[in-house]
Formats: structure tokens, C-alpha cells, sequence
């Protein structure tokens, strides 16, 4: 039994290795390189994912809380939760799967990464082209005015906090499920998929939508698409490579010379 273990393991490094060396033969032929990001990408800066098995907050799922109607129900809940993630992303720093897209990024004369990720470690491993398609865990929305502020106060000073332009309580300035993402987001990252010959897909369970069908536009286009994943997503069939393995491990093989 240990031995066939060990050959299964054997195996699965091989190819993981084969696969590595397949996926970088194409990332170093390919100028026009498009990025998406899930929240994979910053479980090893210590994020919990969503739908992991540390995805849970006080026994309340994303799909609880991360909508208008809990929000509205409860804005004081709702902030709480961001109140806790806010705290992990001020602790968390970049780990190497967000700097090796920084050097693939340097290394590319077009380079578009669209992230679902709110927690602003892209930005901070110094990658540019960035589109937020899901918002921004540092930026404050009035519920009224619809005044944007930029706050990394971590606590913040009352929850919900106020807006400082006409003193109604703000919100986070994310996509909540049930919320239509903004449409020249959505314009950005079509134009994005048009110009892209191969898409690297990162650390996401592919079953949110509009990003989980992201990758299979650009399949539909003619694009390569490479998925980096620790296990099988609902789509992984459906791309030219999909790499088993952490995304800091991963990143750092298949961008280290471009
Ligand atoms: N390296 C690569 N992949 C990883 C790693 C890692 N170190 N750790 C976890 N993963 C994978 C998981 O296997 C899973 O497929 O990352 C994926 C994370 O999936 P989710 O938790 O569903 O996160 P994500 O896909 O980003 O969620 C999409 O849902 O709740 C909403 O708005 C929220 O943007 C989020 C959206």
C-alpha cells in the first residue's frame, strides 16, 4: 500500500513538473498576457478563502454577509466581518505568488491582471495593471452621497463608520453577491480578454460569477488558458493546462526567467 503511495506521488510530481515546463515553454513565446486572481492567491499570506475549510466566520458563509440585504438587516454584523478582514489584510504581506506576477508583469509589453481579491496584496507586491473587479477592502462608499474614501484605519474608529461628507454610514466599496459589477469594469475586462493571446488563471474555485466564466471566454476566443489550483475546479477540464499546487510555488517556477 505505501509503495503504490509513493508511486502515485511519484507520478503526479512528473507531471507536475512536465506541466510546469509545457506552461513555461508558452509563457515566454507569448507578449499579451492576461491574469486572474481568487483568493488562492493570498491563502499563504495567511487570508482564509472563502469556500476553504478556514473560510468560516462566526459560523456566517460570504453568501451571508456579503450582500445589500444583510447589510441593510444589519450594517454593524456586516462591518464586523470586514472590520476582521481588514485586520488580517493589514497583517498580511505579499507572498512569492504575488511578486512573481510583478515580474511577469515587468517582463511583458502587455500585462492586464483582473483580481476577485478586495484585500490590496496585488498592489502591494508593486503589480500595475490592475483591474479590482470585485472593489477594494480599503476604500469606505457613503450609502447616500456615494462619496469613495480611502481608510486603513485598522480598528476603525466606529462601525459602521460615517461619511465625512454628509454623515450617513458608509459601506464597503465592494461587489456584494446579487450586485451587478460596474459596467466599464466589465468593459475593461472584455477588452482585456480580446487582447490577451494566453490567461493564467489563479487561486479561485470558479463557481462566483461573472468571473468564473472569465476563462472560458477566453478558451471560447482561441486564447491558452493555464489554471494554477491546489485541487480540480469545475472548469479545469475545460483549459489547455490546469497545474495542481500552491500558486507561491507554482508562480515563482513558471515566471522566474521572463
Ligand atoms: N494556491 C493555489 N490555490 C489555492 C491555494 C493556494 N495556496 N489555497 C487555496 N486555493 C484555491 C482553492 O482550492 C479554491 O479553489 O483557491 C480557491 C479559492 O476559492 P474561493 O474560496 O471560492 O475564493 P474565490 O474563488 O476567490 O471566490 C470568488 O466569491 O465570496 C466571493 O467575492 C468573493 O471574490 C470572492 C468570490
Amino acid at each position: 500500500m505505501k509503495l503504490d503511495l509513493i508511486r502515485y506521488q511519484l507520478i503526479i510530481k512528473i507531471k507536475m513538473e512536465d506541466q510546469i515546463k509545457e506552461a513555461k515553454a508558452i509563457i515566454e513565446k507569448t507578449s499579451d498576457i492576461l491574469v486572474l486572481t481568487g483568493a488562492g492567491i493570498s491563502q499563504e499570506s495567511g487570508i482564509p478563502t472563502f469556500r476553504g475549510e478556514d473560510g468560516l466566520w462566526r459560523k456566517f458563509r460570504a453568501e451571508e454577509l456579503a450582500t445589500l440585504e444583510a447589510f441593510q438587516r444589519d450594517p454593524k454584523l456586516v462591518w464586523e466581518w470586514y472590520e476582521w478582514r481588514r485586520g488580517l489584510s493589514k497583517e498580511a504581506k505579499p507572498n512569492p505568488g504575488h511578486y512573481a506576477l510583478v515580474n511577469l508583469e515587468n517582463g511583458k509589453p502587455n500585462f492586464t491582471l483582473i483580481t476577485q481579491n478586495i484585500d490590496g496584496l496585488h498592489q502591494l507586491a508593486g503589480s500595475r495593471n490592475i483591474i479590482e473587479m470585485h472593489g477594494n477592502l480599503w476604500q469606505i462608499r457613503c450609502a447616500s452621497c456615494g462619496i469613495v474614501e480611502e481608510n486603513h484605519d485598522v480598528p476603525l474608529n466606529e462601525l459602521p463608520p460615517k461619511c465625512k461628507n454628509c454623515g450617513v454610514h458608509g459601506r464597503p466599496n465592494v461587489v456584494w453577491f446579487g450586485e451587478m459589477i460596474p459596467m466599464p469594469v466589465i468593459d475593461n475586462i472584455l477588452i482585456a480578454i480580446d487582447k490577451c493571446q494566453l490567461m493564467l488563471i489563479v487561486g479561485t474555485s470558479g463557481v462566483v460569477e461573472p468571473a468564473a466564466s472569465i476563462g472560458l471566454v477566453a478558451k471560447h476566443t482561441g486564447k491558452t488558458v493555464i489554471e494554477v489550483n491546489i485541487e480540480p475546479t469545475p472548469n479545469s477540464s475545460l483549459y489547455d493546462l490546469s497545474i495542481l499546487g500552491k500558486s507561491g510555488e507554482i508562480l515563482p517556477a513558471l515566471c522566474s526567467t521572463v
